[in-house]
């Protein structure tokens, strides 16, 4: 799993962005300040490190040891944040929890086995928070809906990289994870949308594509360097003037279970 994103890391923190003001303290209300809440597929700490101060206690865990460093520097020591490596498979293992938060993240497991191990995870209220963008109101996020999407996938087709099997097989089959968690025992769906305003220069864009699993550093090896300058090339030359306008749509997609239904007992 590290050498998926192998590389990522620091680019991710600082070029990917972050969820907003406002979708954090919506989540944070939603759980309550009292709550103990597992960031699952924390990455640098995207959710974990804004949301820490707002309620109890952040478990803040990830497979990838990069990720989880440089969540660490982030959060500068934060005491209500604990880092744990480990997965969507290794659950149980992690001491107790009220919520499962995951930003951009649920698409790499499999969501029913984690939904499952969750059902006999969570109390009775407990939810399941999924944070992420989305192309418009309740539609998945579409690959080339951005105007230098295109560019970045020509490129990256130049150097053979491709969205990676977890991606490509989530938006291929287009089952959106609003349905798979309908169709759990969390089907008691809330769901907020909110919207910014982002302008990317070419460094930004160029940060944002080696945050990719499929293009991070790792994936390109000694290729780095050219496919960089290949990348910024043929950005400036689709668009001189150096400046990409985004309307961001970040949705906070919380499941719960219907009132009055129980967890499941533990096998
Ligand atoms: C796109 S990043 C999201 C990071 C962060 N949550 C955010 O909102 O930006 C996906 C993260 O999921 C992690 N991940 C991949 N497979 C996972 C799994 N099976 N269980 C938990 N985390 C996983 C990756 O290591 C990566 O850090």
């Amino acid at each position: 799993m590290e050498e998926l994103f192998g590389g990522a890391a620091p680019y991710y923190a600082r070029y990917r962005p972050a969820y907003g003001e406002a979708a954090i303290e919506h989540l944070a209300r939603a759980l309550g300040p009292d709550s103990r809440v597992l960031d699952l597929g924390c990455g640098p700490g995207t959710i974990a490190v804004p949301l820490a101060g707002r309620v109890r206690t952040v478990l803040a865990v990830d497979p990838a040891e990069e990720m989880l460093a440089a969540g660490r520097r982030l959060a500068a020591g934060a005491p209500t944040i604990t880092w744990l490596r480990g997965d969507s498979t290794t659950l149980r293992a992690l001491p107790p929890f009220d919520h499962v938060v995951m930003g951009r993240s649920f698409h790499w497991m499999d969501r029913r086995a984690v939904l499952a191990d969750l059902d006999e995870l969570l109390p009775p209220r407990g939810a399941v928070a999924l944070i992420g963008p989305v192309s418009r109101r309740g539609e998945p996020w579409q690959p080339n809906a951005q105007p230098w999407q295109p560019v970045e996938r020509r490129v990256c087709a130049d150097f053979g990289l491709g969205m990676s099997a977890a991606a490509t097989s989530f938006h291929a089959t287009a089952e959106p994870h609003r349905d798979v968690l309908a169709a759990s025992p969390f089907d008691h769906l809330e769901s907020r949308t909110f919207t910014r305003r982002l302008t990317w220069d070419v460094d930004g864009l160029v940060g944002l594509q080696l945050s990719y699993s499929y293009s991070s550093p790792a994936a390109l090896g000694d290729r780095l360097h050219a496919f960089v300058e290949a990348l910024r090339e043929a950005l400036l030359a689709d668009n001189p003037a150096g400046r990409w306008e985004q309307e961001l749509l970040t949705e906070v997609l919380i499941a719960r279970r219907p009132p009055g239904r129980r967890p499941a007992d533990p096998p």
